[in-house]
């Protein structure tokens, strides 16, 4: 069976962005493949973080929220990065196989290291330790949004670079992209992507949202003074995006999503409707984390993931250490 990984930083709270862009492609392919989602807690000090109590909570909070929204342990492995050592080991060895060239074109390191005085070695190498996390374990799909598209590509460069030195040590992984909301824009500002860790919390709805914060957030969405609703990303971008976030919560095709809404003229029907179908995706999905978040059954299902994991990476690990020559 092929296998699908994916991972979600906790670094913030979890968004209806990440919804769409990775957790719902995880809902729709779990069961044809061999699927691995894991929290990767080690990236989110790749910037500086206030608390690591939080991190420790959010770690929770998104294993639970992962098997709140319908992610079944029948299909997935679940487990958390730090728990799995060989990861570190490989990153080691990919970062001397990675340019700094490479690197340095990441789009998302140029705008997070901007927002930054000091910035650390591990925000330029993050893209690194995000590749072994994928060859790892051999991922043959890895399902992302459009915003880490250029890493996960970058992934299959150091596989193919890798197999081409060594021999063949690794699978060469591929992207998947939802055809519809693979980048959910801010509320506030539509021309930016909705962000787990934007200072203004108007901007996003996160998935633990109550539903007064999420109204208040839909009915204050910028939108514009033409009086009709139509899809045109660049010169309509906040209607839009509220029609893709319809589109994607509610699994209709675009064109219908689109059809649907196009030439209503009054804006306060259209976003009832988006309203609705954010509050029908986000209910059930509450009421199981509560139920979840009141027991321990999460550590048990961790701990499962964390040894069949550590089984396979370590086996991987032991195949590239021998292959570049370390030990004995
Ligand atoms: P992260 O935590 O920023 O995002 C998690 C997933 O959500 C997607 N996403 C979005 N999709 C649509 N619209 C948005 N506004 C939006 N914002 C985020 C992301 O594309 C991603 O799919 N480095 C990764 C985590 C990671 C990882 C990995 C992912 C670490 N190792 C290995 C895949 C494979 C990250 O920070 O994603």
């Amino acid at each position: 069976m092929k296998r699908l990984l994916s991972g979600l930083q906790p670094s913030g709270e979890l968004t209806i962005g990440n919804y769409c862009g990775g957790i719902r492609q995880f809902l729709q392919y779990q069961k044809e493949y061999d699927s691995f989602l894991f929290v990767p807690d080690m990236h989110t000090i790749t910037v500086p973080q206030a608390n690591p109590e939080l991190i420790r909570e959010r770690i929770r909070r998104f294993a639970n929220l992962y098997l709140a929204c319908g992610l079944d342990p029948q299909n997935c492995t679940f487990y958390i990065q730090s728990e799995i050592p060989a990861v570190n080991q490989l990153t080691w060895i990919l970062e001397c196989h990675t340019y700094m060239g490479e690197l340095s074109r990441m789009t998302q390191y140029k705008s997070k290291s901007e927002k930054q005085t000091n910035v650390g070695c591990g925000l330029f190498t993050y893209p690194v330790l995000m590749a072994a996390d994928i060859i790892l374990y051999d991922s043959n799909v890895v399902p992302v949004g459009i915003d880490q598209k250029q890493h996960v590509e970058l992934a299959r460069d150091i596989a193919v670079r890798m197999n081409n030195r060594y021999g063949d040590l690794f699978v060469v992984p591929e992207p998947i992209i939802a055809k519809v909301g693979a980048k959910i824009k801010d509320l506030q500002d539509p021309t930016k992507k909705m962000s787990k860790s934007n200072e203004d919390p108007m901007g996003t709805i996160f998935l633990l949202d109550s539903e007064s914060d999420i109204k208040k957030k839909i009915n204050r969405a910028v939108t514009d003074n033409d009086g009709y609703v139509a899809f045109d990303e660049e010169k309509k971008p906040g209607i839009s995006n509220l029609i893709t976030i319809y589109a994607a919560l509610s699994g209709t095709p675009m064109q219908e999503a689109i059809d649907h809404f196009t030439g209503m003229t009054r804006y306060g029907d259209f976003k009832k409707e988006v309203l609705e179908v954010i509050y029908e995706t986000l209910r059930p999905i509450q009421a199981e984390y509560q139920k979840l978040s009141q027991s321990d059954y999460v550590d048990t299902i961790l701990d499962q993931g964390r040894d069949r994991a550590n089984e396979i990476a370590s086996k991987k690990y032991d195949l590239v250490r021998k292959a570049v020559g370390f030990g004995r």
